[in-house]
């Protein structure tokens, strides 16, 4: 079977416009076959990015670990004045977040193919991520940990999770080594907030 993190290259292009609104600001996104939430912007990452935004934090460097079309690096990029990394597995999510990316003038970061952090050479101040559940849970909690690993000191990492994808679990894990703060919770969906500490 195939799963949307997979580079099928076979798979026919069926491109569709996505709309999103944050207060005024209006943004539209380019998804297509093949790529995670296809159809209409996943609730869990409306729920992450909102709550970041309300965070306040700007003028920082942020990663995007598994960015699907770049809903949430962009609208980070564009709203909160950062200059935001995006990196997917699948070659075509990555090529429509550059697609994506390019229409926003305000924008500064970049898109880069990377198999969890293959591909990554820097530190970040905001790593955030939607991350991947269908990878397994040894997976996941390997990109987490490498993920708190590439924060700079006092970063935060910043990530959805569902409670019946195991939330309490990883936090528990998480919560020997880090401060782990629960930033939201909505319709299952938790919202959490990493520092090392
Ligand atoms: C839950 S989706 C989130 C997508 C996007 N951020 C969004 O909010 O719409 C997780 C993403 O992780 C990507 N992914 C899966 N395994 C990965 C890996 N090993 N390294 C990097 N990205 C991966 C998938 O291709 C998918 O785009």
């Amino acid at each position: 079977m195939s799963h949307y993190f997979e580079n099928d290259t076979d798979l026919k292009s069926n491109i569709r416009e996505l709309k999103y609104t944050y207060n005024s600001s209006f943004f539209t996104f380019l998804s297509d076959n093949g790529v995670f939430s296809k159809k209409g912007i996943d609730y869990g990452s409306k729920l992450l990015l909102e709550t970041y935004l309300k965070e306040n934090i700007t003028n920082v460097n942020v990663l995007d670990v598994g960015c699907g079309y770049g809903f949430i690096g962009i609208v980070i990029g564009v709203l909160a004045d950062s200059y935001v990394d995006m990196i997917d597995i699948n070659k075509r999510a990555v090529h429509l977040t550059k697609r994506n990316m390019k229409k926003y003038k305000g924008f500064n970061g970049s898109a880069f193919v990377s198999d969890a952090f293959s591909e990554v050479k820097k530190q970040y101040d905001v790593i955030i991520t939607n991350p991947p559940i269908r990878v397994g849970k040894d997976k996941l909690l390997e990109i987490l940990t490498e993920s708190i690993e590439h924060l700079n000191k006092d970063g935060s990492l910043y990530f959805v999770i569902r409670k019946n994808q195991g939330a309490l679990s990883i936090k528990k894990i998480l919560e020997e080594k880090n401060k782990v703060e629960v930033l939201n919770r909505d319709k299952g969906y938790y919202i959490f907030k990493i520092k090392k500490l």
